[in-house]
């Protein structure tokens, strides 16, 4: 996952996620909700560059000074009307860096560059991808030596993901609020077809509508999907894909549900939603299929589209 660069730099690979399952098993007191999901990594990634601050710098030894470049495929179509990302303590970057010095006393700084590609606002992960990519890459750069635990436990108080992509594992299954992982094997892989539509999906409003309109949805189980991936069944996964964030989302988002309206009549294996949206994903038979699909939709601009696999 990280890769030193000359001693003064980690180099580090962001990865998306998707979510093949995703049931909601009912609200907690504290807010949350308790789930039951399915998180595969993704070929795409955001990159992150850790640097110790230069010894010449008259800045704050302990300052984390956050750069961001936005990158092809998602944001390069979207010039003129990219989302801001947020170089300071809004950015989990920042709050993760921040969590790291003040957990372990820890008085150095870094620079850091981040290369954005996974879209924002998306149910992809890349916020949170980066976060854990910030802890792992900076207990190198400091030499922290802190344990995968350790670091598992401080990216829970960070958010929900954020545990899942401190390990390198391809797949697990989340519960708890997302943060109780259970690594599981994957013999298949798939060319997945990613659709962005053009406004993304704040997670606390999908949720709150996932309450009002709870009674409708539908309870999946979780086996034979776990089967279906250990087995390398790529047919049978397609067709148990599961998300119960999708219908609340398409209430509050017209252009998804548009989005899923059309991905319907394209002859797709499988889509989805991923995670609280906006981002939807197609399961595709063969490159072909992914790349034809993917010019259909970028010619429809309903989307921003891009093709991926799982993370090899
Ligand atoms: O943990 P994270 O910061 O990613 O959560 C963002 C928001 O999403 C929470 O404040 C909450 O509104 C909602 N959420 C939830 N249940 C979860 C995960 C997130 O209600 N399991």
């Amino acid at each position: 996952m990280f890769q030193w660069l000359d001693g003064q730099s980690v180099l580090m690979r962001a990865p998306a996620k998707l979510n093949l399952h995703l049931q909601v098993l009912g609200r907690r007191t504290d807010g949350f909700h308790d789930l039951e999901t399915v998180m595969v990594k993704l070929a795409l990634h955001d990159t992150l560059r850790l640097s110790k601050l230069s010894s010449s710098s008259s800045e704050d030894p302990s300052h984390i000074n956050l750069s961001v470049l936005a990158c092809a495929p998602f944001f390069q179509q979207a010039a003129g009307s990219l989302p801001l990302i947020p170089t300071d303590e809004r950015n989990l970057v920042v709050r993760a860096a921040r969590l790291l010095q003040f957990e372990t006393g820890c008085t150095a700084g870094a620079d850091i560059e981040l290369y954005k590609r996974i879209p924002v606002e998306a149910g992809l992960g890349g916020g949170s991808s980066d976060a854990a990519a910030t802890l792992v890459g900076l207990n190198q750069l400091w030499g922290l030596s802190l344990s995968v635990t350790e670091l598992e436990t401080l990216a829970a108080k960070l958010g929900s993901d954020i545990p899942f992509f401190i390990n390198t594992h391809t797949a697990a299954l989340c519960r708890g609020r997302g943060e109780l992982i259970t690594p599981i094997p994957v013999r298949c892989n798939f060319p997945v077809l990613l659709a962005q539509p053009e406004n993304g999906l704040s997670t606390p409003a999908v949720f709150k509508k996932w309450g009002e309109i709870n009674a409708v949805s539908d309870q999946h189980s979780v086996g034979p999907i776990l089967d279906a991936l250990r087995l390398g069944k790529s047919a049978t996964v397609s067709h148990l894909l599961s998300n119960a964030l999708q219908s609340p989302a398409e209430h509050l988002s017209p252009q998804l549900l548009q989005l899923t309206s059309l991905l319907r009549k394209f002859n797709l294996p499988g889509f989805l939603m991923t995670g609280s949206g906006s981002c939807c994903f197609g399961l595709c038979h063969s490159f072909r299929q992914a790349t034809s699909l993917s010019s259909h939709l970028r010619a429809t601009r309903m989307a921003r589209v891009s093709v991926s696999t799982l993370h090899p």
